[in-house]
């Protein structure tokens, strides 16, 4: 029997031939998850082929897998934790697709306290993962962490030069109890001071990006250090929070839209530096009604406070961001609510 004539080992593969492939294409790790499911959708209408990565599937996902994914072409179900996977996937998944040009690295427990501490650093920095079942063993979700060495170390196997990395506000020294922090509004320049295990492990994700990017003067990684990432239906919260600054003080009354996350990791993802850069990413505005003037002189009398240009401008500074990443967030959550 003759092959038919469109027949190629390409297409064997499931590759379109390259003359047909137009988009690049970018592996999001923690493509289910809060901010993975915005950045999937985002990264999709900038034009990326987006490969979705995780340990589960979002909600909405057909049979096959194949739709209902947010804009992902893909999704590729792999544990972080194991390093041969993370290289595989990275390199290739034979029926869809090979050869990657950028890898978003979100994959992580996304805040302290969900499990012990140790627990926590370990499975944030170099991949451990732990999975319910319930008493008939059906599959119900995880708690698992991340991997960033293997996602870096892969990187660097595969070539892969074009990296964003999920960092935390919580470098900042959250929750600033006792220790106030030095100034404010927060900008880069203030020191890294994590205060838990999960804070810890993001420093350990950061000082990984410094060593990889010494070693290779062409790659490029940014850590991008989100505020409290919110979903359009969690503004109807903010309400209960004001006329009381100390609600939410511990994070400088930040906040970011997951949408204007998405929007710096494609910003990131765009820009043309090398080395590793930092940013910490938050709305234009606080959380609050109450003015900047009140809540600092609330809660951090004693810390010096040089005043914002609008009354309730963000303390997390997005100066840095909006200056070299030419980050412009879309979302406050007074127009928010009620949407
Ligand atoms: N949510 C926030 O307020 C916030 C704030 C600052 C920084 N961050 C960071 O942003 C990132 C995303 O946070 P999120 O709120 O979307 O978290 P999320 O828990 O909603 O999503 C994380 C995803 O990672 C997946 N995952 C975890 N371990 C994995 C593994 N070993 N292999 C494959 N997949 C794995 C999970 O299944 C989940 O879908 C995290 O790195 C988090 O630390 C979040």
């Amino acid at each position: 029997m003759s092959k038919p004539a469109s027949f190629t080992s390409a297409l064997a593969l499931g590759e379109a031939p390259s003359s047909a492939r137009s988009k690049p294409r970018v592996i999001v790790t923690g493509g289910s998850g809060k901010l993975g499911r915005a950045t999937v959708q985002y990264l999709a209408n900038e034009g990326w082929e987006v490969i979705s990565v995780d340990l589960r599937r979002p909600a909405g996902i057909s049979e096959d897998g194949k739709s209902g994914l947010g804009g992902a072409y893909r999704l590729v179900e792999i544990d972080l934790e194991d390093m041969g996977s993370v290289l595989e996937t990275f390199h290739s998944t034979d029926m869809a697709y090979s050869g990657i040009q950028a890898v978003v690295h979100l994959a992580a427990i996304p805040s302290p306290g969900q499990t012990s501490a140790s627990r926590q650093f370990r499975t944030n920095t170099m991949g451990w993962v732990f999975v319910h079942y319930t008493a008939s063993s059906t599959y119900t979700g995880t708690d698992s962490g991340s991997s960033t060495y293997n996602v870096l170390e892969a990187c660097r196997k595969l070539k892969i030069k074009n990296v964003v990395l999920a960092s935390s506000e919580t470098l900042i020294g959250i929750p600033f109890d006792p220790h106030p922090p030095a100034f404010l509004p927060m900008t880069e320049e203030h020191e890294r001071r994590p205060e838990s295990a999960y804070s810890l492990s993001k420093l350990m994700g950061e000082t990984m990006a410094e060593q990889y990017t010494r070693w290779d003067p062409e790659l490029k990684i940014v850590s991008l250090r989100f505020s409290n990432v919110m979903l359009p239906q969690e503004y109807a919260t903010f309400e209960g929070w004001q006329g009381d600054a100390k609600a939410r003080y511990w994070n400088c009354w930040g906040y970011i839209d997951a949408r204007d996350g998405a929007q710096s990791v494609a910003l990131s993802l765009k820009s043309k530096q090398t080395g590793h850069h930092q940013y910490l990413i938050a709305a234009e505005d606080t959380c609050m009604r109450m003015s900047n003037d009140e809540l600092v002189k609330a809660v951090f009398p004693d810390v010096k406070y040089t005043p914002t240009a609008g009354p309730n401008d963000s303390l997390l500074s997005i100066e840095k961001a909006k200056k070299e990443l030419g980050f412009k967030p879309a979302y406050k959550w007074q127009d928010q609510v009620g949407k």
